[in-house]
């Protein structure tokens, strides 16, 4: 099964709409020979800049969230419909960073992810992983599993191999401390698996997973070339046109 690979940045809180607008100048500029797909996830004030600045390119554009209602007294959050307008591919679910600080939960995950597949053309990018103490206690495997179930409650399969797995061990985001390849790939594997119980063969053998956690040009091709991993969510080094660039041709 060939599937193509995919590397989207997640740029979190980084980049005012001049420093978004330089970015993309610069990654312009940048020689990309690798036949992966690409987008950046940015923040909401960066995404009409950012989908103008790309446009006519290969390049995607997400979000890193979206309230699951469409409109009313939700002080702070952006609705789908207003995410349609700008015409964004992406739109991240899930982030470890959200469940974590923001109260985002599996049930807040699922309403969000049935919001995008029944809705929209926009493609969700799930994260899902654990943290140290339960990777410390063994539990790694079931996190991950509930969070799948739990996340894809009651989304049928043709919608759900839509959807973009990033798995993020949360140990590994922003510390520098990336799982092994072995590691990562036992993971990526299992949620393959994983979503192969939920569905079918056939279905997981289409779905993209991610990495995602501390992947740099140092390290992703050997990450890459694992082959349960189809591509990676890139935190830091997506602020920098040529880190990511050189992690996008590492991509085979
Ligand atoms: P990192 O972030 O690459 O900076 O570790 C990854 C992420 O949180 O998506």
């Amino acid at each position: 099964m060939s599937r193509t690979p995919f590397i989207a940045g997640n740029w979190k809180m980084n980049k005012t709409m001049a420093e978004a607008a330089e970015f993309a100048d610069a990654f312009k500029k940048q020689e990309i020979h690798s036949k992966a797909k690409m987008a950046f996830c940015v923040p909401f004030t960066d995404l009409a800049v950012v989908k103008k600045a790309f446009e006519g390119t290969e390049v995607g554009v997400g979000a890193q969230n979206v309230h699951f209602e469409d409109s009313g007294a939700f002080t702070g959050e952006v609705s789908l419909p207003m995410l349609k307008e700008i015409g964004l591919d992406y739109c991240i679910i899930g982030h470890s960073e959200r469940r974590q600080y923001f109260h985002e939960t599996d049930e807040s995950c699922n309403k969000k992810l049935k919001k995008l597949l029944n809705e929209s053309s926009i493609i969700p990018i799930l994260c899902v992983g654990e943290n140290l103490d339960e990777r410390e206690a063994g539990k790694e495997e079931e996190v991950v599993s509930s969070e799948i179930k739990a996340d894809f409650e009651g989304i049928p399969e043709e919608l759900a191999e839509k959807v973009v797995i990033a798995y993020e061990p949360i140990w590994a985001i922003g510390t520098g401390k990336t799982a092994g390849p072995e590691q990562a790939e036992k993971m990526c594997g299992f949620i393959r698996r994983t979503f192969a119980s939920l569905y079918s063969q056939e279905a997981a053998d289409k779905l993209i997973i991610q990495y995602g956690g501390s992947m740099k040009p140092e390290n992703a091709e050997a990450l890459l070339a694992e082959p349960d991993i189809d591509g990676g969510l890139i935190g830091g080094a997506s602020l920098i046109p040529e880190k990511f660039a050189a992690i996008l041709n590492a991509a085979k």
